[in-house]
């Protein structure tokens, strides 16, 4: 971009109406790449193990060919393909990560179980780790708890099969580009704290305490 396509304030309350129309401009093709940069930070999981049998991004892989084996729709797909997507930058709330970048995008029902597979996950193994296994049960009469639990079931807890045949990131890319084509929530929304049905944020940073994995 040229210097006469920028905003000319240097504090935000000196802002006119064209520099905003610039700045909307600019944003545009940059809203229109995110699924490029999605993929991309998807693929920084490629070669990370982390003590597992398969590497990270093979695990995505896995979920999300599982989801979709199962008849699950490209959205709930999609989100098993990027519910660990967190993992490079999120080490202590890598579900949080994940499903932030996914709000916008999804249902509040998927957005809540990318939020909380960590924790329903840890059914799984917290107890290995010194933690609760059960720590999960604190949403037990939340109306998603069986979802999350059903996606950690079958699709998550699962995938870290080495002899799986994983299909290739570029079988789901087109799913990708479909669901970030165009949010179903703004900004102003998302960050209320009912809008996506995500009230029980306080347990969750709690328990993202426990050890953080897959
Ligand atoms: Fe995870
Ligand atoms: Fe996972």
């Amino acid at each position: 971009m040229t210097g006469t396509q920028r905003a000319t304030f240097h504090s935000m309350i000196e802002g006119t109406q064209e520099d905003w129309a610039r700045i909307a401009q600019a944003q545009m093709p940059h809203n229109q790449q995110l699924a490029d940069r999605v993929l991309d930070h998807l693929r920084l999981l490629a070669g990370d193990y982390g003590g597992f049998a398969v590497d990270r991004l093979t695990h995505s892989l896995q979920t999300a060919a599982r989801a979709e084996q199962d008849d699950r729709d490209e959205e709930y797909v999609v989100c098993g393909l990027l519910h660990d997507l967190g993992d490079t930058l999120g080490s202590y709330n890598h579900a949080e990560v994940a499903a932030s970048i996914l709000r916008p995008f999804v249902s509040p029902e998927n957005h809540w179980i990318v939020a909380h597979h960590g924790i329903f996950q840890g059914y799984y193994f917290f107890h290995y780790l010194g933690g609760d296994r059960h720590v999960r049960d604190r949403f037990r009469d939340h109306p998603w708890f069986e979802a999350c639990a059903r996606f950690c079931a079958d699709y998550d807890q699962n995938s870290f099969d080495p002899d799986f045949e994983t299909p290739d990131l570029a079988h789901f890319e087109p799913m990708v580009r479909r669901v970030f084509a165009e949010p179903r929530t703004l900004i102003a929304e998302t960050q209320g704290t009912a809008a996506a049905g995500n009230e029980p944020e306080a347990g969750a940073q709690k328990a993202a305490e426990v050890p953080a994995t897959p």
